[in-house]
């Protein structure tokens, strides 16, 4: 029988749960924990040294909130392929990609080519329409199966932008988000942006935690993988609801499969109630597969956005899809501009990674991705760890849980500090998976199976320090 904690996940998913797990010691935990922090301080002392200059000048000493953790982030001078240099000039893994936007690897030697390129023969910044712009929106609409497409310079810019145009286009202003889940800074997408569960009501019922500083207008919010509570947001508030947005694999909590048929059903339900399906793909695209995520679990959204990995680590996003949406940009109905917008440098780099994104490049890094999951599984086999291993395309993650996590309030129930050291352990060790918890590893176009062996065998030590 399918109960809630074991209902099949989108067979295009990676999800291995072991069977028998024995418990952690939590003064094991607590005593690593406590060591691999000292050991941190040590091993890394420029970083320390750079966060105090940079904390002057930039609040946190960083230029993004996501870099900065306690007691400071590491510092890094340069990078290349798989690999990034520190300012105590260390050598490390790189596994968070800049999360996951490097899919391309850093300095891929295509994309630096075409950026060069154009940088000696092309320009900058015309402001003008382009051909270089016109081939990577050809390029872009032909992969990805859109009618047509905008570009942006960030995802932030692509999620505001398609709620705008499902707006003009419907006619309504509601929206509706998945709890917990995180879209870029837009005001309506702040609200319940992992919110504490005392502050979002009960789970069948959830309550939307709104930040003081944001002006969200009305936004709804559902439990991913709850497509009954959708139809009842849906049935009371239809003539009011514009958009359902949402990340068709959760890539923001660390990696939360659809079930098989939940995405089919938001489907039928977005067409039901004339709402616009709006599929986030700014951290899938790519690293889901050669047409994003929509393609491999096989339902098509309304309006896509895109961003991270399509620039190969420049600036470029867009937002696109169906005709009738994007009919609203042609005639005025949603106003659509920016000075940056598809500029040739950008431009140059996205054509590249289209090129060399190629269906057999990206099932060669998903291969490396899978048997790097099936080690780890071992792993966690051998040593009955109370974890298990999660993926999607070329983005894997261990989540400290006996039970799938299935939406925002199981993940809050997973061991945050056995997900703690095991970065932490990784980091001392150098492999660096994504500062936040809530995040995956990356396979890029640049690691190789010994490159990922290294996670392997640093999560291999991790495992017997916790049973010693
Ligand atoms: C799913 C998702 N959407 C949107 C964004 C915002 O993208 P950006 O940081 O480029 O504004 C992010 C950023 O991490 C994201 O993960």
């Amino acid at each position: 029988m399918q109960t809630e904690t074991n209902k099949k996940h989108d067979p295009a998913g990676w999800r291995s749960v072991p069977a028998s797990t024995t418990e952690l010691s939590r003064d094991r935990i607590e005593k690593l924990l406590s060591e691999e922090w000292e050991k941190f301080e040590k091993t890394y002392p420029q970083s320390g040294e750079h966060n105090k200059r940079a904390s002057k000048v930039l609040p946190l000493g960083v230029t993004s909130s996501f870099q900065h953790w306690d007691p400071f982030p590491i510092s890094i001078v340069s990078a290349k392929g798989a690999y990034l240099k520190d300012v105590d000039g260390r050598k490390l893994l790189d596994l968070s990609m800049g999360f996951g936007a490097m899919l391309a690897g850093h300095l891929n030697p295509t994309v630096v080519k075409s950026v060069k390129k154009t940088l000696r023969n092309t320009g900058t910044l015309f402001v003008t329409p382009s051909p270089i712009a016109t081939e990577a929106a050809e390029r872009f609409q032909k992969r990805f199966g859109l009618d047509m497409l905008r570009f942006t310079n960030s995802g932030t810019e692509s999620t505001m932008y398609a709620i705008r145009t499902a707006r003009a286009v419907t006619g309504k202003k509601a929206i509706v988000k998945i709890e917990g889940g995180y879209h870029g800074g837009y005001d309506p997408l702040q609200v319940s942006v992992k919110p504490d569960l005392a502050d979002i009501g009960p789970s069948d019922a959830p309550v939307p935690q709104i930040p003081f500083d944001v002006e969200p207008g009305e936004v709804f919010t559902v439990p991913y993988n709850d497509a009954s509570r959708l139809r009842e947001i849906f049935s009371q508030h239809d003539n009011r609801i514009a958009c359902f947005v949402i990340e068709p694999v959760v890539e923001n909590l660390s990696i939360i499969l659809p079930d098989q048929g939940y995405l089919t059903e938001v489907r039928e339900l977005c067409d039901e109630f004339g709402v616009a399906l709006i599929f986030d793909e700014v951290k899938t695209g790519l690293t889901a597969g050669v047409a994003g995520a929509a393609k491999k679990v096989g339902v098509q959204p309304d309006l896509i956005c895109l961003a991270k990995s399509i620039g190969g680590g420049l600036p470029v996003a867009a937002f696109g899809g169906k005709q009738k949406y994007m009919d609203a940009v042609v005639d005025g109905r949603m106003a659509h501009f920016g000075t940056y917008n598809g500029n040739p440098l950008v431009m140059a780099a996205a054509i590249a990674v289209d090129e060399i994104a190629t269906p057999a490049a990206l099932e060669r890094a998903e291969e490396i991705n899978k048997a790097t999951l099936a080690k780890i599984d071992a792993i966690i086999l051998e040593y009955e760890l109370p974890a298990h291993t999660i993926g999607f395309g070329v983005k894997g993650a261990v989540i400290w849980s006996r039970t799938p996590v299935r939406n925002y309030r199981d993940f809050k129930q997973t061991d945050f500090e056995a997900a703690e050291l095991a970065w932490l352990w990784g980091v001392n060790r150098g492999v660096l998976t994504p500062p936040g918890l809530d995040e995956q590893w990356l396979v890029s176009l640049a690691h190789k199976q010994a490159d990922m062996d290294l996670l392997v065998e640093s999560f291999r030590a991790l495992a017997q320090a916790l049973r010693a």
